[in-house]
């Protein structure tokens, strides 16, 4: 089988949504007109409401990117100076990294090998009297055991916020992921299902966190005379709130799509010996962010061998999550990451590979990959 797009079309992991351009023009004319760029504009407040109500949340604020969000996130919860947050290193670097800007101390614990997402099982024995919080990330749209994990945060006094970067629209049991916890924090940038080219916003159900989430927002300043706190500038502005606005009206047919090529790879790949498809709860509403297939030992090919061989066709699979953040530089000589016990990490980060998935790319292409992995990728 010959894929025709090969070597002249490269083929990413994703591709993102893209409004009719004409609408875009509209919306810029609109910006335009009203002279008002950003700082909690028109735009602004018409898809702070609109994202509320899709995503079934109480309150809800936009950012500039889902980084400053979680940063934020963090900060609002005037967590103890120098204090540890419980976390997970398979997850992208602003995870860790958020908890660091922050003056904390992020302490890796291990996964769950099917969900991937934090093990509920093994957050207790990391709990020491300096820990403050737990912070999950529901990693591919797999939701963390928000269940477990938050009896265990009422059980130690601890706070709980979840990295809800992957999970636009998801739902547990018809309840909005980002209404789980003390705050989630989405992205909105250009890779996700949902995207304001970059953007992000947070969730909270606490009505009292709605004041301090501004003013961290907004440099701290209340009005003209009075700054309250110290803040940051996260302010999302008009293009990219009025891009929101026009990916929000075609986010559900894109879902459509990537269900559609859900179905032709798992009924395809779920028969290769080898490869494991990770699955998704029944109970949990999927938000078709990314596919990850885990390529066991009894797979003829390493996951890197298959990396590299798509590469060498130009279709850029992804190794996401490899290197864990346990083994980034800035980590992974401190000595509780050096004696932190993470073997189902450092497995699945060997193994897992999150193929193009987006509902433009081509069956034809689709099928190539399928061929190419029901073949030992010969
Ligand atoms: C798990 C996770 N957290 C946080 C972020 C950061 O979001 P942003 O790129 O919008 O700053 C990303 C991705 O970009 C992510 O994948």
């Amino acid at each position: 089988m010959m894929l025709k797009t090969k070597k002249d079309k490269k083929i990413f992991v994703t591709s993102p949504l893209l409004p009719d351009i004409e609408d875009v023009y509209s919306e810029i004319r609109e910006i335009f007109d009203s002279k008002w760029l950003t700082n909690m504009g028109e735009k602004h407040k018409s898809l702070e409401l609109a994202l509320k109500n899709e995503l079934k949340v109480k309150n809800l604020s936009l950012f500039n990117n889902g980084t400053i969000a979680l940063v934020t996130a963090i900060k609002a919860l005037n967590l103890p100076y120098g204090s540890e947050v419980i976390t997970t290193p398979f997850t992208f670097a602003a995870t860790p990294h958020s908890i660091v800007w922050n003056g904390l101390k992020p302490v890796f614990c291990d996964i769950e090998p099917n969900t991937m997402t934090i093990d509920p099982n093994k957050i207790e024995e990391l709990i020491t009297p300096n820990t403050s919080a737990i912070l999950g990330v529901h990693v591919y749209g797999f939701p963390c055991d928000v269940e477990a994990i938050q009896k265990i945060a009422d059980k130690h006094g601890l706070k709980v916020i979840y990295d809800a970067a992957h999970c636009f629209s998801t739902e547990i049991n018809g309840r909005g992921i980002g209404t789980f916890g003390n705050i989630s924090a989405f992205s909105f940038h250009a890779t996700k299902l949902f995207n304001t080219i970059e953007g992000g916003a947070l969730t909270y159900n606490d009505d009292s966190l709605d004041r301090k989430i501004y003013n961290l927002r907004n440099f701290g300043i209340r009005n003209e005379e009075v700054v309250e706190e110290v803040g940051i500038n996260g302010k999302m502005n008009e293009f990219q709130a009025a891009f929101g606005l026009l990916n929000l009206k075609i986010y559900r047919k894109e879902q459509e799509k990537r269900q559609k090529l859900k179905e032709l790879y798992d009924n395809k790949l779920s028969k290769i010996k080898g490869i494991r498809i990770p699955k998704i709860p029944d109970n949990v509403t999927n938000s078709y962010q990314y596919y990850p297939i885990i390529i066991e030992d009894d797979y003829p090919i390493s996951r890197n061998e298959i990396y590299d061989r798509f590469k060498e066709e130009n279709i850029f699979t992804r190794k996401y999550f490899y290197p864990a953040c346990t083994d980034y530089d800035c980590y992974k000589n401190d000595l509780s990451v050096k004696l932190a016990k993470l073997p189902v990490t450092n497995n699945l980060k060997n193994k897992v590979l999150c193929l193009p998935y987006y509902g433009s790319l081509e069956k034809e292409t689709a099928e190539y990959i399928i061929y190419k992995l029901q073949n030992g990728m010969n």
